[in-house]
């Protein structure tokens, strides 16, 4: 028996014109694999949005169309990174354009620069929206000698609010699975975001560490007024942080609703839990601490294997990927 999940209940604010995404009937192909299918979405300021479904479902694809990486060949996707920005198309953006807009991201693998610093990891962040060009970085100009020393003061600050002040000057390959997460996300609040996206940030980590990874994303969002959208596997994080959960299966969007909807869903159970969002957290904890006990090793909340190794479930159905 587990206890029974506390949820949040949907805080946003929905007024009109207060969509950072707007996803209109998006699909996108790689050969015969179609990884997100006629998806639709809306994405309000000041929610914590969270995407949920199995591996190869699409989350890190959708990901990947919001942020510039891929261009879905149909739909429209709309961004309006900051409040009061008029909505933008993202399609056929670079992805440091649309940083630029106000969207920052952190990536299912780590990407941190591990032979540089935790400090200077986040100063790159922060430098990218900074005037000065290497030019004048070499020549040493007053106002460029003034920006980087306001970046590391920003950087410091930044790495003690995620809990890595005593960390600075360590290597970023050094660090511990757990803080080097919390690493890449202080570097992409570096870059001044009004949207975070981030990509299963806590595959990896351990109960305590998850715990503090609430707290952070949490503090990003009220804190700072950042929208946040989480990929997450972990159902008890999901189901404690998020206001509101799309899911995905196939590439297609199966519920949409509040934390409490998506539980009782029927169609989210089938596809994606195979048994009660409650009882799949509740298996998961316990799991976790039996790994903990015995390998060390992290384990997805649902057991249903890592990101690089699609789940066996998958098989078992009868959908596909060719469209
Ligand atoms: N660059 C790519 N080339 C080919 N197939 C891809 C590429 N990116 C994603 N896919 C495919 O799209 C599907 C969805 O993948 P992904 O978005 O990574 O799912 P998720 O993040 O939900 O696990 C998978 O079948 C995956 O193999
Ligand atoms: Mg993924």
């Amino acid at each position: 028996m587990s206890t029974p999940l506390q949820t949040t209940e949907p805080r946003p604010d929905r007024a009109a014109g207060d969509v950072v995404f707007a996803v209109e009937h998006v699909t996108l192909r790689f050969g015969g694999v179609t990884s997100l299918n006629d998806v639709s979405l809306n994405m309000y300021r000041g929610e914590i949005l969270a995407v949920i479904g199995p591996n190869g479902a699409g989350k890190t694809s959708l990901f990947n169309s919001l942020t510039g990486v891929y261009t879905p060949q149909e739909g429209s996707i709309e961004l309006s990174g900051r409040a009061g920005d008029a909505p933008v198309s993202v399609l056929g953006k670079k992805t440091h354009i649309i940083n630029h807009l106000g969207v920052a991201r952190t990536f299912q693998n780590i990407r941190l620069f591990p032979a540089l610093t935790a400090l200077e990891n986040v100063q790159v962040g922060i430098e990218s929206r900074q005037k000065s060009g290497p030019l004048s970085a070499m020549l040493g100009l007053p106002w460029q000698r003034r920006e980087q020393r306001e970046s590391t003061a920003s950087a410091y600050q930044l790495l003690d609010d995620v809990g890595l002040a005593n960390r600075a000057n360590e290597l970023a390959g050094s660090l511990p699975y757990g803080e080097q997460r919390r690493l890449e996300i202080a570097r992409a609040l570096g870059t001044d975001p009004g949207v975070l996206l981030l990509d299963e940030p806590a595959a990896g980590t351990n109960p305590a560490e998850k715990r503090d990874l609430a707290q952070l994303i949490q503090g990003v969002n009220t804190e700072r007024n950042i929208s946040v959208l989480l990929i997450e596997h972990d159902m008890k994080l999901v189901m404690s942080i998020a206001h509101r959960i799309i899911v995905l299966n196939f590439g297609g969007k199966i519920a949409e609703g509040s934390p409490a909807e998506i539980q009782r869903n029927p169609a989210v159970v089938a596809a994606y839990l195979g048994t009660s969002v409650e009882e799949a957290a509740g298996a998961a904890e316990q799991q976790a601490e039996v790994k903990l006990i015995s390998t060390g090793s992290g384990a997805t909340a649902l057991g249903r294997g890592d990101a690089d190794h699609p789940s066996p479930h998958r098989s078992g159905t009868d959908g596909s990927h060719a469209g």
